[in-house]
């Protein structure tokens, strides 16, 4: 979808927006998949409500992207915008125990930032690609951890009221792989309340987990991630992995020989290739396990 209404645009830049016209989105994605839209790139929070009043009143429709990394998008032009926040400068603000976030700031740039101030907790999330706030969106956690243990205040634009708002903590449930937040809610910054540690011992902690995802994820190669959740007491890779699929292509769409809940894009994979696998081997696990693997993905088909 293009921005070609000229008044739109004039609009779009008094709201700070900058525009990126044909965007792909498989150079914004992790798994290097995705058409084409243009990209609304959000300088300041404030500007939220009146920019998705705006796109509202234009009857355009349009999607909230956080930094790319558990996210399949469809092919071909897409039938609505992108947004996404521009990184602010500084993205972190240190103050004892507190990490200001910018929800646009890189997730492991803010893993290491706290740790240079002797901040720990987070350490397994080391290597996990991506930006904070699609971190809270979706609880991200790995190695015992979970980002939701560590947060004290949520500054979001809630959807359903139209407006900015703070959350405490406790007033956001954070499950596996799963927040209170609406959809649409966007995340903006993050309040994390952080144990202390010495650099050098979460620096041990960092090392300790990038060994471990070294020895048992594809991290070189383009994927987002596990693309399943895991079952109650189950893991969707070792079930995959007993059914013989690791190898398993559609097109350049393949389950990963490394790790079965990785499915990469071993070239040119197109979205329908990738959903065509996701489909066939969540089949095949039904018919085995009797179990229905629920996406951990997140998916845009247009
Ligand atoms: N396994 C296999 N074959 C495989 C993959 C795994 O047999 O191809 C076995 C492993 O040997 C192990 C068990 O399955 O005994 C669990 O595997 P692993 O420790 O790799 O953990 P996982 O359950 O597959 C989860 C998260 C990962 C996270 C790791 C480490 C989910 C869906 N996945 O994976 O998160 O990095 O634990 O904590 O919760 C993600 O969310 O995108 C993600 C990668």
């Amino acid at each position: 979808m293009r921005v070609e209404d000229l008044k739109l645009r004039a609009e779009l830049a008094d709201l700070g927006i900058d525009i990126r016209s044909g965007a792909s989105m498989a150079e914004l994605t992790s798994l290097g998949i995705g058409g084409t839209t243009d990209l609304l790139r959000i300088t300041k929070h404030e500007s939220i409500p009146e920019l998705i009043a705006l796109l509202e009143r234009h009857q355009t429709r349009y999607k909230f992207l956080g930094g790319g990394s558990n996210l399949l998008v469809g092919d071909g032009e897409l039938p609505w915008l992108i947004l996404q926040l521009a990184k602010p400068d500084p993205e972190i603000v240190i103050e004892g125990n507190l990490a200001r976030v910018d929800a646009a700031a890189d997730l492991g740039r803010t893993v290491t930032f706290c740790a240079k101030h002797d901040l720990g907790g987070m350490e397994g999330l080391i290597g996990v690609p991506g930006t904070v706030g699609g971190a809270l969106r979706m609880n991200a956690g790995a190695y015992g951890m979970q980002i939701g243990s560590y947060v004290r205040e949520v500054k979001l634009y809630r959807a359903a009221e139209r407006k900015i708002e703070i959350l405490r903590g406790t007033q956001i449930s954070f499950e596996y792989r799963h927040t209170s937040f609406a959809p649409d809610d966007m995340m903006l910054a993050v309040t994390l309340e952080l144990p202390s540690k010495s650099f050098k011992e979460i620096l041990q902690g960092i090392r300790i987990c990038n060994e471990k995802r070294r020895s048992s994820q594809p991290l070189g190669q383009k994927s987002a991630g596990c693309i399943f959740k895991n079952p109650p007491g189950a893991s969707a890779g070792r079930m995959i992995d007993e059914l013989g699929l690791k190898g398993l292509s559609v097109g350049d769409a393949r389950v990963s020989d490394r790790h079965a809940n990785f499915f990469v894009n071993a070239g040119q994979a197109s979205a329908k290739d990738m959903l065509t696998l996701i489909a066939d081997v969540r089949g095949r696990v039904e018919n085995a396990f009797g179990v229905k693997l629920e996406h951990e993905v997140v998916v845009w088909d247009a």
